[in-house]
């Protein structure tokens, strides 16, 4: 094959991979379905749990198999002593490096360690699902020289989540809100965390492998780490009249408004509007009306990129939320991790269920036949 006949898509920018029966996404007209069901109906009418079974089983459960799988998840909640040892020293590392030290640290003490069946696939994947907020809340509270947050054995998965971050239990509001974003980041068709995830499954490695590849991949700011940075954004722009020219600042500096544009979405991102009204209500509910005006005057000042197809994304609003329900901003990543781990179970086990080995080409454009010089003539 001579170099005109190699076609380069940088990025894999456009390129299908493989089939998928989990999740649609259809960027261009800005639709999300998990199995089939909208995104707009599940963030108004599911739960995190109900949704995480529809996407683990395919189908929506009933009221028994719904009650089972709620058992098995609160029943996962606690860490192993031993991984609290591990959190303990890597307490000053950032929450995700934590997170993922944790979560491969975490397949040593794993029952099902050394079968990588599809069946003990989900179970792992389902006990991830319980240990991976676990692991967020006892590093946070490791950091700060407190002993870990004993999980609650009655609370949903979000109030348990935030329940362990000081022990206090936590409005049902914010529960309801935290449940909300766990249900709009479960999971995301080829994103670069869950492509990462099937490259690792697809060597046929186990899935705390391919999770702590996952989580690698979320940590960087073009991806999950998008959050994090709109919050420091809206407090650099401080004020709402501010927020104009503070992008157009960033605009003709060519550098990227945060929480914006879509490698997929040309339309609006389906799931940042939820996440709007939540912004809104909370911060109104809070006495700190502010936050919501920032980020509507930056919408505002970002109405002209919407021609090109750059809107707000889900992280847009959700690190407001995350902050006015007390979490310090680097754990904004980690929550998505939280959200997104049956996601990235269910790719695994599609990878699993027909795999191949993942192995793309690189135009090699370098130099050829270079005569190898001993290091005493260079
Ligand atoms: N602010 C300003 N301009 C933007 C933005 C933005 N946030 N996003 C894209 N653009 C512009 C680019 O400058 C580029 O313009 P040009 O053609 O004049 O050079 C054009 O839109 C296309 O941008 P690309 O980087 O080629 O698009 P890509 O699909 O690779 O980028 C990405 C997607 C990485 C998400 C990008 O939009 C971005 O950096 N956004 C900010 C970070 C962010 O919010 N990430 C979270 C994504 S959602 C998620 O992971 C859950």
């Amino acid at each position: 094959m001579t170099s005109e006949d190699i076609t380069i898509h940088r990025g894999l920018t456009g390129v299908y991979f493989d089939r998928s029966n989990t999740t649609y996404i259809d960027g261009k007209n800005g639709v999300l379905e998990y199995r089939g069901y909208n995104i707009n109906e599940l963030a108004e009418q599911s739960t995190f749990e109900e949704t995480a079974y529809l996407l683990i089983h395919g189908t929506l459960p009933t009221q028994a198999e719904l009650d089972e799988y709620d058992a098995e998840l609160k029943s996962a909640r606690e860490l192993p002593e031993q991984i609290c040892d591990v959190l303990e020293m890597v307490k000053d590392s950032h929450p995700m490096d934590a997170l993922r030290t944790g979560v491969s640290a975490l397949a040593s003490f794993d029952p099902d360690r050394n079968d990588n069946s599809v069946e003990a696939t989900i179970r792992k994947g389902n006990r991830l699902t319980s240990q991976v907020p676990s692991i967020v809340m006892a590093h946070h509270n490791i950091r700060q020289s407190k002993d870990p947050v004993k999980p609650s054995t009655v609370l949903n998965h979000a109030g348990n989540f935030l329940y362990m971050m000081d022990g206090n239990e936590p409005s049902a509001e914010a529960m309801a809100l935290m449940d909300k974003d766990f249900v709009l980041h479960a999971d995301h068709g080829s994103n670069a965390s869950a492509f990462t995830a099937r490259v690792v499954a697809g060597t046929a490695a186990d899935i705390h492998g391919a999770v702590t590849a996952g989580i690698a991949a979320l940590s960087g700011p073009s991806h999950g780490g998008a959050a994090e940075n709109v919050m420091q954004m809206a407090k650099e722009i401080g004020t709402a009249d501010k927020a104009a020219d503070y992008v157009q600042n960033l605009l003709s500096n060519r550098e990227r408004v945060m929480g914006f544009g879509h490698r997929v979405y040309k339309a609006e991102d389906p799931r940042a509007g939820h996440l709007r009204e939540g912004v809104k209500s909370l911060s109104e509910e809070m006495g700190q009306p502010e936050w919501y005006q920032i980020l509507e005057a930056v919408v505002e000042a970002m109405k002209p990129y919407a021609r090109r197809g750059i809107h707000a994304n889900v992280d847009f609003f959700a690190g407001v939320i995350y902050y006015l329900n007390g979490m310090p901003q680097d754990l904004f990543v980690p929550i998505f991790a939280v959200g997104r781990i049956p996601g990235w179970t269910i790719q695994v086990v599609e990878q699993f269920e027909h795999n191949i080995l993942i192995r793309p080409l690189l135009q090699y454009i370098g130099e050829r036949e270079q005569k190898y010089v001993p290091i005493g003539d260079r």
